[in-house]
């Protein structure tokens, strides 16, 4: 593969930006007396948010809207809305009932340095806060918002993340190939998937453009997962600013463990290769998009 491109850190920077503004209280003064008592919860939800993270997840709904040749600015509010649900779906997934870890984007889990009680809420107001900012900052008008929302609460629900979880922890020791793909298919392909549709939303394409859009995100979503496995085996915790060894510990069927580092790292070389071949299929400046597949693919961290 050729040199990969640079992150797009211009979208970066804007998402960054976006999610350090705001303002999770409620909006009319009166409100704000009545949530007084609160700013330990907001104060749970931004130290996990404001963390770090690559924001994968809104920079390639960002990028998307570029390729589809829009202003990216345009689809902040939602783009920000599927990091404050990835965020959730971070806290809860590190709970002692889940994957009881300690370190996530650098530092202590959200339950270890606010308890277990603030961090499964903050995950919660997370979520819920999601759905506030695309109804009350995403413009487009209602059929946008609708269908924004629409895309975003099927990514996270049964046929989405949490149902993907629920299996990530049933399916714990079935190493089947099927299992594992449809694990990894819903509790993390789903909402990168949501990440292009939210885009399709803003600024749909001619149906062919969108399944290829759509046909691009699957293979993203599912390269992403068998990295994220890899690492699990191979990575630095420094670098990625969480444990690593942890899909071991707990009998996780992972990539790793059912195809065998090399198979698996053969798998994820194919995702990157047909992301790539779908890319080519799509007008317009994909140059962003290309560079995501790459950085997912090569990624260490
Ligand atoms: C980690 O997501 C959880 C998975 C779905 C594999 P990321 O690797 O995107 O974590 P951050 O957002 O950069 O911390
Ligand atoms: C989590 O997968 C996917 C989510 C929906 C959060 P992992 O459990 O593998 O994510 P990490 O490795 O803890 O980031
Ligand atoms: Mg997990
Ligand atoms: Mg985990
Ligand atoms: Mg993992």
């Amino acid at each position: 593969m050729s040199t990969p491109l640079p992150y797009p850190e211009h979208l970066r920077v804007r998402v960054e930006e976006y999610l350090r503004e705001i303002d999770f209280l409620p909006i009319a003064p009166n409100e704000r007396d009545e949530a007084d008592g609160t700013q330990g919860l907001v104060e749970a939800m931004r130290y996990s948010l404001l963390a770090g993270g690559k924001r994968f997840r809104p920079v390639l709904a960002l990028a998307t809207v570029e390729a589809l040749g829009e202003d990216p600015g345009r689809l902040l509010p939602a783009a920000a809305a599927l990091e404050l649900i990835h965020t959730y779906s971070l806290i809860h997934d590190d709970l002692p009932a889940m994957d009881d870890d300690d370190l996530r984007r650098g530092k202590p889990t959200c339950h270890k340095a606010f308890g277990e009680d603030a961090a499964i809420l903050a995950g919660d107001a997370l979520f819920a806060e999601a759905v506030r900012l695309v109804c009350e900052a995403q413009t487009g008008g209602p059929a946008v918002q609708i269908g924004i929302l629409s895309q975003i609460s099927r990514a996270t629900g049964v046929g989405g993340m949490v149902g993907g979880q629920f299996l990530d922890l049933r399916d714990a020791g079935l190493q089947s190939d099927e299992s594992l793909r449809r694990v990894h298919l819903l509790k993390t392909g789903r909402l990168i998937g949501a990440c292009v549709e939210c885009a399709l939303v803003l600024a749909p394409p001619a149906p062919k453009i969108a399944a290829t859009y759509r046909a691009f995100a699957h293979e993203l979503g599912l390269l992403f997962q068998i990295v994220d496995d890899i690492l699990d085996e191979t990575g630095s915790e420094d670098l990625l600013g969480k444990p690593i060894g942890a899909d071991a510990r707990m009998g996780k069927a992972t990539y790793v463990s059912v195809h065998g580092l090399a198979r698996a790292r053969d798998l994820a070389a194919e995702r990157h290769h047909h992301a790539h071949a779908l890319l080519d299929q799509i007008p317009g400046a994909t140059d962003d998009l290309a560079s995501l597949a790459d950085h997912v693919a090569q990624r260490q961290n």
